[in-house]
């Protein structure tokens, strides 16, 4: 299982601390959800934070982002050390060129669903992604409860993938655990994300151990 902590539930007056711990820990990946006040009713963080975050790890940055207009922004985002890149299908109506335009800087291109859009829209883009990232809860928040119809989703994307001939990681975002983890592994998931499960752990890197058991 590829294992990715979100930094949105770590200690922002200690980043440095925490991205150091992250990478000599387990962790495959580091998540990092930026959110614009617009596409999601929350405000996170935005480029100064995944700079100070790539100064301090050289895994692999998994930059989601809750925004509308993400076009605008790629570029930055590179620049600033994402190594891949995820938008939101439900923020996107030239999907295809989004898609695009994120591969066209040599970083991997993902596609992020709500848990009310069925997988069935990507059929017609499937091929061209790296990465689906099945939302587990509403996004805009660290800390909610588990939507438990995403296993199945996980499911309908593992045939949709394979159906088409693809090659699509298949990422799931939001209250995952050691329980809803196992669920999704059995289902197909090839990575998940954790943050209020890893952050607000006795011991974060033990947690993170144990999630990339499954
Ligand atoms: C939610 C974010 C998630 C969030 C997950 O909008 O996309 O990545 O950090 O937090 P937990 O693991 O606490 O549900
Ligand atoms: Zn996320």
């Amino acid at each position: 299982m590829i294992v990715s902590p979100s930094i949105l539930s770590c200690d922002f007056g200690n980043v440095e601390r925490d991205t150091k711990m992250l990478h000599s820990s387990e962790a495959d990946w580091l998540h990092i959800d930026v959110m614009d006040g617009v596409f999601v009713p929350n405000i996170s963080f935005g480029f100064p934070i995944l700079k100070s975050v790539n100064k301090h790890t050289d895994k692999v940055l998994d930059v989601h982002l809750m925004i509308v207009n993400p076009d605008n922004y790629i570029k930055e985002f590179v620049d600033s050390g994402a190594d891949i890149i995820t938008v939101h299908y439900e923020a996107c109506p030239h999907l295809h060129r989004s898609i695009q335009l994120i591969k066209s800087y040599g970083v991997k291109a993902g596609v992020a669903l709500n848990p009310h859009t069925p997988v069935s829209v990507l059929e017609e883009v499937i091929q061209d992604l790296d990465l689906v990232l099945i939302m587990s809860v509403n996004p805009g928040f660290g800390g909610q409860k588990f939507i438990s119809s995403s296993v199945s989703k996980v499911k309908k994307l593992k045939t949709l993938i394979q159906q088409k001939n693809a090659s699509a990681i298949i990422e799931v975002d939001g209250g995952v655990n050691l329980k809803t983890g196992a669920e999704l592994s059995q289902a197909g998931a090839d990575a998940i994300v954790a943050g209020s499960y890893v952050f607000k752990s006795e011991d974060p890197s033990i947690t993170i151990s144990n999630l990339k058991k499954l």
